[in-house]
């Protein structure tokens, strides 16, 4: 009994298991334990129920208190990123505010280019760090589970550079990151020849590394009139699914197409979808892939939201995900961001907090986390609060007081 530890007891906790995996959820399907506690063993949870009957059925176990009043929720996982960067585009954010666009901005020179440039001079020590200490304000913020792509590098050491970053970080933090090769984000200035060339220089000499030292089993790519078309990414995809790679897309934020291609690879998430019409919702809505919502993006760039009711409605599974990055989605943080296009989509509760738990673990094709259920992983949050509708009706400023990751607490205001 002595590696078993019981915490609680916790006022609510919403374990966020038996939901559909896609579709609307109304919020009477969410199952509220009162004071209950969570047994755990060896970083992964034993069982979830009332805390006096945990007590009971394990009368010598370790028993770690919670003296305050606490909703608890499984950690939240962040599927989608770009926390490994260089620099600031505080001047973009600036000339968008004074009329500028986006696609603009990146034409002139800025835009992801920018982040590019100042990536590439970056050593890799100050990668490391830079995504660590995003990786601690996520923590702080209840995220256990983070992606985080590459695609600032855009050549192949560059892109070595940032994705065995990310792997140093993974080793150095709490929270676990899932990486992503986003070598298909543009077409490098600097490169001497076609988009085709580039891909495929990226596919043959890159993909095979990736590989061999471990580094992402995900290939993404921003499908866009400004980065790539769905023709340049055909072959590029099927060579990533050949090789064996879980696809993922940049999907139609300003422009569609990139769904139809999602759609077309089985990929496990289409991404942003702020321009998807009817015909793409019902495309992706006969399909297995995820819509990931960016709210974040949207928030920075000062445009319509990812179309979330309308998705829900016609049966899609909707995972929402910061986009932290310098340009477009500077903010990075999700909580807030969901909370936000909950009220601008009219999502339920359930939706909101699935699109940050269980859906998005989805997306990630990770099977054991995102609910509070025996096997699963044992990270999860409690906010100070008696009601977990607090949490989203305080719109992202009800901070969490405590965070668990594999069973230990990694972040803990409670004492304050
Ligand atoms: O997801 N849309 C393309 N890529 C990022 C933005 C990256 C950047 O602007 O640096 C996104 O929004
Ligand atoms: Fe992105």
């Amino acid at each position: 009994m002595q590696n078993v530890k019981l915490i609680g007891p916790f006022t609510q906790l919403l374990p966020l298991d038996n939901l559909p995996t896609k579709g609307a959820i109304s919020d009477h399907e969410l199952e509220i334990i009162s004071d209950a506690g969570i047994l755990v063993e060896a970083g992964k949870i034993k069982k979830v129920d009332s805390f006096h009957t945990l007590r009971k059925e394990n009368p010598d176990c370790k028993i770690e208190y919670i003296t305050t009043t606490t909703v608890c929720l499984p950690g939240f996982i962040d599927a989608h990123t770009h926390i490994c960067f260089a620099g600031t585009r505080a001047q973009d954010y600036a000339l968008r505010n004074s009329g500028k666009t986006y696609l603009e901005i990146a034409k002139a020179g800025g835009g992801i280019w920018d982040t590019v440039t100042q990536t590439r001079k970056a050593d890799s020590a100050t990668l490391v760090n830079g995504i660590l200490e995003r990786t601690t304000t996520l923590l702080e913020n209840g995220v256990t589970t983070i992606e985080v792509k590459s695609g600032y590098g855009l050549s192949v050491p560059q892109e070595l550079k940032m994705l065995r970053a990310i792997k140093e970080a993974n080793e150095k933090t709490a929270a676990t990151l899932i990486s992503t090769c986003l070598a298909a984000h543009m077409l490098p200035k600097d490169y001497p020849g076609t988009k085709a060339a580039y891909l495929h220089e990226i596919a043959n000499s890159l993909f095979p590394m990736l590989q061999q030292e471990n580094l992402t089993h995900r290939i993404d790519a921003f499908i866009e009139t400004s980065a790539f078309s769905k023709e340049d990414i055909i072959p590029y995809f099927k060579h990533a699914k050949k090789l064996g790679f879980d696809i993922t897309v940049h999907a139609d934020q300003f422009s569609t197409s990139g769904s139809e291609i999602a759609v077309k690879f089985g990929a496990l998430s289409a991404d942003h979808l702020e321009a998807s019409t009817t015909t793409e919702i019902q495309l992706l809505a006969q399909s297995k892939v995820i819509a990931t919502a960016l709210p974040g993006a949207s928030i920075g760039l000062g445009c319509n939201f990812t179309p979330a009711r309308q998705l829900l409605d016609a049966g899609v599974s909707l995972a929402i995900a910061s986009d932290w990055n310098p340009g477009s989605a500077p903010m990075g943080d999700l909580l807030t961001q969901a909370a936000i296009l909950g009220t601008f989509e009219k999502l339920t509760a359930a939706e909101i907090f699935a699109g940050i738990t269980s859906r998005a673990a989805n997306a990630l094709n990770l099977d054991d986390r995102g609910i509070l259920k025996p096997e699963y992983t044992a990270d999860f949050v409690v906010f100070p609060t008696a009601d977990y509708k607090e949490i989203l009706y305080r719109q992202g400023r009800l901070k969490p007081s405590q965070v668990w990751k594999n069973g230990k607490t990694t972040f803990n205001n409670s004492m304050k």
